[in-house]
């Protein structure tokens, strides 16, 4: 029987979600809820989804067996909750909360919950970095030393809900820096201890436009992320240094994953599975979960420890440097 899948939050994700569900097989997406009566509105006439405007109502009303929850982070935690209180599996966006408190509060009911809890950090199925984390466990990097990773773009954020603390906890630092921490996690493991800037440079907003994280890792690898909505998104790349070579992502959403050998001092080409979107191995994955019940790969725990490391990186950026003099 197929599962019924229902969205809270109809912006700007939700289409992936709706598009997700609608390409998993076995799950068919029902309903829609959003305070936005427009958004409600496009849903039902243009994905036949039934509109509330009240997401509890939707609950009540629809009974779905998943939930998928789209909206601006400080509302994830409450949605999330009661949702898997009711026995409902979810798929929350990322970052999966406004703040350590939520988060922490969304992984003690995870633990208990009778349903699964995903979070939606996408990257984890994506190609070019599935074939990263194929490589560096294949070991032919030896000990990896740094690792770099950049996620910036150019985009006016006055009227996003990225811009207001309260709806998002942070600005670049939580949105794709968030990303950055969560693939770093995924290829070489948990983060120890973080530096930061993080600040407002060339918007007029409440939340960073540009930061910068240093960090190292539990395995004793540094590690730098560089975030920004004010920065030319040409200023993507990934690298990871090892003892043996270099890792190389510089086109990341195609690959190919370039390894340069110490010993020959040749380069080596990897090409990437992209024949799924990250999005569709997504949603693929967490229905393949919810069937065999088993932990996804990006679940409570995963997601904490990323918004855990977030959120002492702006502790870090709020302290500020040691002075030069
Ligand atoms: N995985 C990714 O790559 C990716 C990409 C984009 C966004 N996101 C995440 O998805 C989430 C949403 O981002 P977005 O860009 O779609 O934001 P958005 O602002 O475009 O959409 C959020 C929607 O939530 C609705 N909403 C607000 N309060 C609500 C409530 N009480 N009940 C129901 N709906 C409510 C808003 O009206 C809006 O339509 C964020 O957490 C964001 O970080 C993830």
């Amino acid at each position: 029987m197929s599962l019924k899948a229902a969205i809270v939050g109809l912006g700007g994700i939700s289409a992936a979600h709706i598009r997700g569900w609608q390409e998993t097989e076995g799950v068919e997406p029902i309903a829609g809820a959003d305070i936005n009566e427009e958004a409600v509105d496009a849903a039902e006439k243009q994905q036949g989804l039934a509109g509330y405007t009240d997401w509890r109502e939707m609950l009540e009303a629809q009974r779905p067996d998943l939930v998928s929850i789209c909206t601006p982070p400080f509302l994830h935690a409450e949605i999330t909750i009661e949702c898997l209180e009711r026995g409902i599996h979810v798929m929350c966006e990322k970052p999966m909360a406004a703040t350590r408190e939520d988060a922490e509060q969304m992984a003690a009911v995870a633990d208990e919950a009778d349903a699964l809890l995903q979070v939606a950090y996408c990257h984890r199925f994506h190609g070019p970095a599935m074939k990263l984390r194929e490589i560096i466990a294949s070991g032919i990097l030896g000990r990896p030393v740094f690792f770099r990773g950049a996620f910036t773009g150019l985009s006016e954020m006055e009227s996003d809900h990225r811009s207001n603390i309260a709806q998002a906890g942070g600005g670049a630092l939580m949105d794709n820096g968030s990303h950055a921490v969560d693939l770093y996690q995924f290829l070489l493991g948990k983060i120890a201890d973080v530096s930061c800037r993080a600040g407002t440079l060339l918007q007029e907003m409440e939340t960073d436009d540009v930061a910068v994280m240093i960090f190292e890792g539990e395995e004793g690898c540094y590690g730098e992320v560089l975030v920004g909505y004010s920065v030319p998104p040409q200023f993507t790349e990934w690298r990871i240094a090892g003892e043996r070579g270099l890792l190389t992502l510089e086109d990341y959403f195609n690959g190919p994953v370039r390894f340069w050998d110490r010993d020959t001092g040749e380069w080596e080409d990897h090409e990437c599975d992209n024949s799924l979107t990250r999005f569709q191995r997504q949603f693929a994955h967490f229905i393949e979960c919810i069937r065999e019940g088993r932990l996804p790969l990006s679940n409570a725990e995963t997601a904490l420890h990323t918004q855990r490391v977030i959120a002492a990186a702006y502790d870090a950026a709020h302290a500020g440097g040691l002075p030069v003099d």
